[in-house]
């Protein structure tokens, strides 16, 4: 089976690592990008030196027209979609909730979750066996924020995130038996460009795996195997589901 995986958000951390190693597993991949064009071709360099087939493709996750552009980029230079995983997210935002800005809660939104759905619904038109499609799988990257509210000053990302799993949760019932599973992965703190500037900070960084019960923080391959896992047909029975990828959870 020819396997053309889309990645939002693939030119680094998570999104980037599961690209790279998704390569190495028969997948012809699409990695999205918004500003890092630097970064997106340099994954594809590294799957093409492997002997994998990628491109980069430019757009912006709380665009609907950039979302539509990029899957039909990614059929026109790949063949027909069958998996997806959305990883591009935003953790910056508004802060407590006295801090709250009705523009940058509206943001925060439209890139976590709105961009996310609209990803969602365009792949699943094109994967679902009722318009002539294969079937396909799709991850959607949540967080562990989803399940106790998040850290505190994270409210805000926690709602996004516990509207990701909601909706996965919903849209897997919605395309199971048009040959579509839908899970998503829930990553504790792991060490990417979107935490590491928090966790240079050795206080802080203590802080946090001291609430960890595995005492550290985690890796992007850590986090790329599980969701290359859930993509797989190794998990053909598996649809709805949350997995925690994340140590053990946190306590706050
Ligand atoms: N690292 C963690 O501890 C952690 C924990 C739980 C969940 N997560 C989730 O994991 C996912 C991946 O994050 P990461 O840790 O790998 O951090 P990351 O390296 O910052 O990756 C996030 C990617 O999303 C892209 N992105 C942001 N807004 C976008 C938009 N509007 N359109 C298209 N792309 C956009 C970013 O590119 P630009 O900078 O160019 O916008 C970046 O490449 C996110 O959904 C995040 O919420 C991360």
């Amino acid at each position: 089976m020819n396997k053309t995986l889309l990645i939002t958000g693939g030119a680094s951390g998570i999104g980037a690592e599961t690209a790279r190693r998704a390569a190495t597993r028969g997948y012809r991949i699409a990695i999205n990008y918004r500003s890092r064009e630097a970064q997106a071709r340099a994954v594809v360099a590294d799957i093409e030196a492997k002997g994998g087939k990628a491109i980069a493709l430019a757009g912006d996750m709380a665009r609907e027209a950039d979302i539509l552009r990029m899957f039909e980029e990614t059929e026109r230079s790949l063949g027909p979609l069958t998996h997806l995983v959305n990883s591009a997210g935003i953790s910056t935002g508004p802060g407590r909730v006295d801090a709250y800005d009705a523009a940058a809660l509206a943001h925060l939104f439209a890139v976590n979750v709105v961009g996310l759905m609209l990803c969602c619904r365009e792949a699943a038109r094109r994967m679902s066996t009722m318009n002539g499609g294969t079937g396909g799988a799709i991850v959607n990257v949540s967080s562990m924020a989803a399940t106790l509210g998040g850290r505190l000053g994270s409210s805000a990302y926690a709602a996004t995130k516990g509207a990701v799993d909601a909706f996965t949760k919903g849209f897997a019932r919605e395309a199971a038996a048009e040959g579509i599973r839908v899970n998503s992965i829930r990553p504790g703190m792991v060490m990417t460009e979107m935490t590491e500037g928090r966790l240079k900070d050795t206080a802080f960084r203590a802080g946090i795996e001291a609430s960890i019960p595995m005492r550290r923080v985690g890796q992007s391959h850590e986090i790329a195997e599980a969701i290359l896992w859930l993509l797989s047909d190794e998990s053909s029975f598996i649809t709805g589901a949350m997995l925690d990828a994340a140590g053990g959870g946190y306590i706050i």
